[in-house]
């Protein structure tokens, strides 16, 4: 084995609510509402496997073009989450950090963020993610410019450190569920070795043996960094 079976860090595009709801003659917000539901499983399995770090893009900065009340419906189950779910997940030892431009978000949603971060701060066994308005040129752009505010100089290291998701080691497992295989503005900075999946399987689909699948795949690639195979198999720095 080449490296660790469970990877650290997952992160998610979880595609396919609106073709889940449509091919049940339901509202799109049904299949959100479902992929809610799919997402809090996704959290709790990925707690009991080991993992330390999920990010999931929940609302892109490209989102706001969807029709007005698809908008609404996310922001709305946005607010019902933070308060419906916050609780749960601080008891099982989940920390929240929300990723994202947060000027365009109303104060009640915005205030919501803060409490679920702040009542979280002190969990360590899954820190979690949700991108929410959130675009990875987005993020690249917003820490270049915090470095040239501050005078400083823009290297790899310093735009690693000034980038939304600093606090956490990069994702080993990206994830896109919904049968497209395109990265959509997903952590643009953070996915340079990332190890891609592909899901045929629409999102709120996506269960608990999805996830293992993902898992298994993932134990069986061989990550090279850039350099050879041999030199991974000798361990050479
Ligand atoms: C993509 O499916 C999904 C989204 C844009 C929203 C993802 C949101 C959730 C899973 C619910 C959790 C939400 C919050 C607010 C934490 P799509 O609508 O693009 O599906 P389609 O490709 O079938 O149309």
């Amino acid at each position: 084995m080449t490296h660790q079976r469970t990877p650290h860090h997952v992160a998610i595009v979880m595609d396919g609510n609106g073709r889940w709801a449509t091919r049940r003659f339901l509202p799109r917000v049904a299949g959100h509402k479902k992929g809610m539901d799919a997402l809090r499983a996704c959290v709790r399995h990925c707690g009991e496997r080991g993992v330390k770090v999920l990010t999931v893009f929940a609302f892109s900065s490209e989102n706001w073009n969807r029709p007005a009340d698809e908008v609404s419906a996310l922001m709305e189950l946005l607010a019902v989450a933070l308060a419906r779910e916050v609780p749960q997940l601080a008891a099982e030892g989940v920390r929240l950090h929300f990723i994202g431009e947060r000027s365009a978000l109303s104060d009640k949603v915005r205030d919501g963020l803060e409490k679920a971060e702040a009542a979280t701060a002190g969990n360590t066994k899954l820190a979690f993610n949700v991108c929410f308005n959130y675009g990875g040129r987005w993020d690249i752009a917003q820490a270049a410019a915090r470095l040239a505010a501050r005078g400083e100089p823009i290297t790899e290291a310093s735009m690693a450190e000034a980038m939304a998701l600093a606090h956490v080691p990069d994702p080993d497992l990206i994830i896109r569920t919904g049968g497209e295989q395109r990265i959509s503005n997903f952590l643009l900075w953070q996915a340079a070795y990332s190890e891609l999946y592909f899901s045929d399987k629409l999102w709120p689909d996506f269960d608990a043996a999805a996830l293992d699948a993902a898992f298994a795949d993932y134990a069986s690639r061989e990550r090279r960094f850039g350099k050879t195979s041999e030199q991974v198999a000798q361990k050479v720095a």
